[in-house]
C-alpha cells in the first residue's frame, strides 16, 4: 500500500464511527419521523431565504464567454470578501489576503496541506466538528485531541499548554463552535495568543491557529469576537499566500508550495489563518485568509 492510499485508509477509520451514526444508529431510523428536529449535522430547518436564491439567478446568467470556464481565486471575487470583511470585522484584509476556495471543507484541506505533512502534529479541539481528523490524517499529519473544560465548553487552556510539542505545527479552532455553539470569550482568545506566541517562540518555529468560522454570520445578538481579531500577529508571508493559493488545482504544485511555505515562513510567532465561511452573508463562495498586520 502506498503512502496515500494509507492515509486515505487512516482518514477513512477515523470517520467509521460518523458513518455508522448516519446509517445504522437510532438516528439512522428516526430522523425522518414527523415531529423530530434533526439538529445533528447543521442543515437548515426552512427553505434557502430568497436573497440567496436570487444572487444565485442573477449571478448564474454569463456576463462574458469564460462565465464557467477555468477559474482562479477572481479579483472582483476576492475584492468583495476583503470589503465585507474590513466592513463586518474591522480588519485591514486586502484583496491579495484572501483565497477563494469551494466551501470551508475545501479551504481548510488545501490550508492544512499546504502547511503541514508527515512528521507534523496539529492539535483539534473536542468535541470536534467531525471532519478535522480525517482531514488533518489525510494531510499526512497526525491529529492529537484535546478536550474543552466539560462544565463550560471553553478552550482548557492548560490541556492545550500540555498537547504543544516541538512536533506541533498548528492548532484548529472553530467559534461559534460546531458542535456545543460556545463563542469563545475575548479573554480566552488572548490567553490562546499569548500561548501560541510563547510556544512558536520556544520551539522556533511558527505555530498555525486555523481558525475555522464556518458560521459568523449565525450570530446576531452578540457581538462576535473571533480570533483573527485577536491574535497580535497574523500570516505575513507571500510564500504562505501562494502555497494556499496553489493548493488546489494540482497536486505536485502543492507538494512544492508546501515545501516553500515550510522552509521559508519559519518566523518564530503564532499565526492565524481563517476560514470564512460567506453563505448566510450574500457573496458567493469561502475564503482562506491569510492576512496580513
Ligand atoms: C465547523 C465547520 N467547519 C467546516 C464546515 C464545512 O463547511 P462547507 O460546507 O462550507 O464546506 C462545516 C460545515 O458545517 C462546519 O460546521
Amino acid at each position: 500500500m502506498n503512502d496515500f492510499s494509507a492515509r486515505v485508509g487512516q482518514s477513512m477509520g477515523a470517520l467509521s464511527h460518523v458513518f455508522q451514526f448516519m446509517t445504522q444508529s437510532a438516528y439512522a431510523q428516526h430522523h425522518q419521523d414527523e415531529g423530530i428536529c434533526d439538529f445533528a449535522v447543521g442543515n437548515p430547518h426552512e427553505m434557502p431565504l430568497p436573497g440567496f436564491t436570487q444572487a444565485l439567478q442573477k449571478w448564474s446568467v454569463p456576463q462574458d464567454k469564460d462565465w464557467f470556464a477555468y477559474k482562479t481565486s477572481e479579483p472582483y471575487a476576492r475584492a468583495a470578501v476583503a470589503a465585507s470583511l474590513r466592513r463586518r470585522r474591522g480588519i485591514a484584509y486586502d484583496e491579495e489576503d484572501v483565497i477563494i476556495t469551494n466551501g470551508a471543507f475545501g479551504a481548510l484541506a488545501v490550508t492544512l496541506n499546504a502547511l503541514v505533512g508527515p512528521g507534523d502534529e496539529v492539535i483539534f479541539v473536542s468535541p470536534p466538528w467531525f471532519f478535522y481528523e480525517a482531514l488533518i490524517l489525510t494531510s499526512g499529519a497526525t491529529p492529537v485531541r484535546v478536550r474543552v473544560d466539560m462544565q463550560t465548553f471553553d478552550l482548557d487552556l492548560a490541556a492545550l499548554a500540555r498537547a504543544i510539542t516541538p512536533r506541533t505545527r498548528a492548532v484548529i479552532v472553530n467559534s461559534p463552535n460546531n458542535p456545543t455553539g460556545k463563542i469563545y470569550p475575548p479573554p480566552t482568545l488572548e490567553a490562546l495568543a499569548q500561548l501560541l506566541t510563547e510556544a512558536s517562540e520556544r520551539h522556533a518555529h511558527a505555530i498555525y491557529l486555523l481558525s475555522d468560522e464556518a458560521s459568523p454570520n449565525r450570530v446576531r445578538r452578540q457581538r462576535l469576537s473571533q480570533p483573527d481579531r485577536i491574535l497580535p500577529k497574523r500570516a505575513d508571508d507571500l510564500h504562505l499566500r501562494q502555497a494556499v493559493a496553489h493548493a488546489g488545482p494540482a497536486a505536485r504544485l502543492y507538494r512544492a508550495a508546501a515545501t516553500n511555505a515550510q522552509s521559508r515562513n519559519d518566523t518564530p510567532g503564532a499565526y492565524v489563518v481563517a476560514i470564512h465561511d460567506r453563505r448566510g452573508g450574500g457573496e458567493r463562495g469561502h475564503a482562506a485568509c491569510a492576512a496580513r498586520p
